[in-house]
């Protein structure tokens, strides 16, 4: 839903009085060239903290989407400050989690060889989940886990809503867990679902969320019924985040974006300016086309996603100068409109965007810069940059 006028106002101003009440500027981070993912270690932490708050609070297990950040040393603050696990979507991140040492959740379709023989070799640590729902994933993992090992935990993926993956009624999920049970190298651990259809504004929640907890209820009911045990039910997104204890049954969540949020989760009002903890630092490098400038971050740097919730706004907020759009890119080129900005940036100042979609553009670097809380910088590597598989 598009921000009424004056909310983009009252957004607009925040960014001013946040940019004017900055205590650093990205003008003197000059020894990094541009553009660079800079992440504000205060609010990295408080988004961190708060998530797990919520969760013990609510007594829900916390399981971070590690596709977010594929950082090591991000996943190990997550972990320290009480989440139970991590969740993954691709082996290849599996892989490069694993000197975490935690428990993990592949929260991907076991199909290809590739993910099959990740989970063989991953399954020795004793405690990887993994999400499914076909038949024929079951029956490529029986085929590839050889006997005798821990077991792999299973959990059946069902649809509550967003048509993705997960199988759309009880039938389905009742028949796939007693053939999971009946899988000696697999151990039945319960469902699975991804309420990423529920974007709406977190008090308009009530709705979806109930008519998303009746389909999963009619799952446990059909479970319950049948002598099947779902000790884990694995639910939650960064958008309806905050909402999970309203999803009567789920007993753990896994947000991913909420660790740095991004214009998605703050002009679909799932956060506050104030909790956007990462941004692209670039440069003025023309302003050769009146009410325009442009910068040195494209799509290499920004990605090409839209704002879901509000695609008039172009490709991403720029803190400086809220009221400028950034109307176009190409790769290495950022087209930003400056008509309706009060000031105008020069060349070779550099601005701070937002990107709309935090997740692909963290997968465009190999580092990200942290700021940390006493002000220096220190280098984070995006560990699973480019796991695709
Ligand atoms: C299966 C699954 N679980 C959890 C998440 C995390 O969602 P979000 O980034 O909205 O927190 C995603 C995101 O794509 C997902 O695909």
């Amino acid at each position: 839903m598009p921000l009424a006028q004056d909310e983009e106002a009252l957004l607009l101003d925040n960014a001013l009085t946040l940019h004017r009440e900055r205590t650093f500027d990205v003008n003197d981070l000059d020894g990094l060239a541009t553009p660079f993912l800079l992440i504000d270690e205060v609010i990295l932490t408080r988004n961190i903290e708060r998530m797990a708050d919520y969760c013990r609070e609510h007594n829900l297990a916390l399981r971070p989407h590690t596709k977010t950040h594929k950082s090591l040393e991000i996943a190990r603050r997550q972990l320290a400050a009480g989440a139970v696990g991590l969740t993954v979507a691709k082996p290849g991140e599996a892989r490069v989690m694993d000197e975490t040492g935690a428990s993990l959740l592949i929260a991907y379709p076991p199909i290809i060889p590739a993910c099959l023989t990740a989970i063989e070799e991953l399954r020795w640590r004793g405690d990887i989940i993994v999400a499914l729902d076909s038949f024929v994933a079951v029956e490529r993992l029986e085929s590839i886990l050889s006997r005798n090992g821990p077991g792999v935990g299973a959990l059946v993926d069902i649809d509550i809503g967003l048509g993705r993956t997960g199988v759309s009624n009880p039938e389905a999920s009742t028949q796939i867990a007693e053939r999971i049970v009946a899988c000696a190298e697999l151990r039945l651990d319960g469902l699975f679902c991804y309420p990423g259809h529920i974007t709406e504004l977190p008090d308009e929640q009530g709705e979806p969320i109930a008519r998303a907890t009746e389909v999963l209820r009619r799952h446990l009911d059909a479970w319950v019924a049948n002598g099947l045990q779902a000790t884990i039910v694995s639910g939650g997104s960064t958008p309806s985040a905050y909402n999970s204890h309203l999803m009567t049954g789920i007993t753990e969540v896994r947000p991913g974006s909420y660790v740095f949020n991004d214009a998605n989760t703050l002009r679909g009002r799932h956060c506050l300016l104030a909790d956007c903890a990462a941004r692209i630092v670039t440069t003025v490098v023309s302003d050769a086309v009146p009410g325009q400038v442009i910068v040195d971050a494209g799509s290499k740097a920004l990605a090409r996603d839209q704002c879901f919730p509000q695609p008039v706004t172009g490709y991403g907020f720029v803190l400086e100068y809220p009221e400028a759009r950034v109307k176009s890119l190409s790769e290495e080129h950022g087209q930003i409109d400056i008509s309706q900005c009060s000031r105008k940036p020069r060349i070779g100042e550099r601005v701070s965007i937002i990107p709309n979609h935090i997740c692909p553009a963290v997968n465009l670097t190999d580092v990200m810069w942290l700021r940390t809380t006493g002000g220096s910088l220190k280098e984070l590597r995006v560990d699973a940059r480019g796991m695709v598989r």
